[in-house]
C-alpha cells in the first residue's frame, strides 16, 4: 500500500531552550536550571511528527546558509522528511526560537530569519508535489501570501488544507475560505477570526465560518463537522515534561489519520500530543506509529 503523502509548508527553526524554576518578571534576572539546543519550527515539527507516524512527508521551507541551517537539514533527512523543496537562502540566518520552559508551560519568541524568504513562487515551483499529495498543511511562521499560495494550490487539486493559525494573527477571509480544517487553540481562534476572547470554546466554534479542531491543552480537543455539530475528545493523562511542540505533533498526527475519519484522527492526534509532552524538546517526544498504538492499547 502506498504511504499517505503529506506536504507541509512551513518554518524550520533552531530552538534555544532555557529551563527555569519560574518565568522571570519584566526587568528581572533569574538563574536558569538548564540550556539545550533542539530542532524545531512549527513546519519542521509537523513534518517530523507525520513522518514518525509513517507518512511520506515533503517540507517546503527555507533555512539560512549557516551552521544551524545545515544541522536543521541534516535532522529533517535523518527523520525521513523529503527536503528537496527546502531552499538554502544565502546571507540570511536560519530561523531561531528563544524558548523558556517553566511551571509546566513555555514562552517562545521566534526570529524568523530565512523562513520569511519563502515566497509564493517557491510554492508554485512545487505545484506537482502538491498535486500528488493527500493532505497539505501550513502554519503562520512563513509569509501570509506564501501560505495563501499553498492553500490555493491545495484547492486547485481538491486536497484537504489544514491550517494551524500560529502564531496568531487575524486571517484574511480569502484564506479562511481556502482552509478545510483550522486547528487553533482558543486564543488563536479568537484572534484568527476576530472573535471575543471571553466567549466559551463552544460559542467560538459555533461562530466559526469553517471547520475547526480546537486544541484545549489538558482538556483535549473540541471540533465540529460539516453540519456544525460539535464533538469533544478528552485528553490522555500523562506527566508533562515539556509542552513545546505538542500542537505541532497534534497537527502532524491529524493529517496522517484524517483518512480514518475526523473522530479517529482527533483521538489519535490527542494521544500523539500527550506522548510528545513526556520528553524534552519539540521533536524529542513525538511518537513512532508503534508507540502510539501501544499507548492507545493501554488506555
Ligand atoms: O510550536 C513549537 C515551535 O514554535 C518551536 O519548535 C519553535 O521553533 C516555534 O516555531
Amino acid at each position: 500500500m502506498n504511504a499517505h503523502k503529506i506536504v507541509v509548508i512551513g518554518s524550520i527553526n533552531m530552538d534555544l531552550v532555557t529551563s527555569s524554576p519560574r518565568f522571570p518578571k519584566p526587568g528581572e534576572t533569574l538563574l536558569g536550571t538548564g540550556f539545550h539546543q533542539y530542532m524545531g519550527g512549527k513546519g519542521a515539527n509537523q513534518a517530523v511528527a507525520a513522518a514518525r507516524l509513517g507518512a511520506e512527508v515533503s517540507l517546503i521551507g527555507a533555512v539560512g546558509s549557516d551552521h544551524f541551517g545545515q544541522a536543521l537539514l541534516d535532522n529533517l533527512r535523518k527523520e525521513h522528511v523529503n527536503t528537496d523543496a527546502v531552499r538554502i537562502i544565502q546571507d540570511r540566518p536560519s530561523g531561531m526560537a528563544n524558548i523558556t520552559v517553566a511551571e509546566g508551560d513555555n514562552h517562545i519568541i521566534v526570529v524568523s530569519g530565512a523562513n520569511f524568504s519563502l515566497t509564493p513562487t517557491d510554492i508554485h515551483n512545487e505545484e506537482q508535489r502538491i498535486a500528488n499529495a493527500d493532505v497539505v498543511m501550513a502554519q503562520l511562521e512563513t509569509p501570509l501570501d506564501t501560505v495563501i499560495a499553498g492553500a490555493e494550490l491545495a484547492k486547485k487539486y481538491s486536497k484537504p488544507f489544514i491550517l494551524n493559525p500560529a502564531p496568531a494573527q487575524k486571517l484574511p477571509q480569502e484564506l479562511i475560505n481556502l482552509t478545510s480544517i483550522l486547528t487553533p487553540n482558543a486564543y488563536e481562534l479568537a484572534i484568527s477570526l476576530g472573535l471575543s476572547e471571553n466567549l466559551s470554546p463552544e460559542e467560538m466554534l459555533r461562530q466559526s465560518p469553517c471547520q475547526v479542531v480546537m486544541t484545549l491543552g489538558s482538556k483535549g480537543a473540541l471540533f465540529n463537522d460539516e453540519t456544525g455539530a460539535q464533538y469533544s475528545q478528552p485528553s490522555f493523562t500523562v506527566t508533562p515534561v515539556d509542552t513545546t511542540g505538542a500542537g505541532d505533533t497534534f497537527n502532524g498526527a491529524l493529517a496522517v489519520f484524517l483518512k480514518q475519519g475526523l473522530h479517529e484522527a482527533v483521538k489519535k492526534a490527542c494521544a500523539a500530543a500527550a506522548i510528545s509532552v513526556t520528553r524534552p524538546g519539540a521533536q524529542g517526544g513525538m511518537p513512532l506509529y508503534k508507540e502510539l498504538e501501544a499507548f492507545l492499547t493501554k488506555q
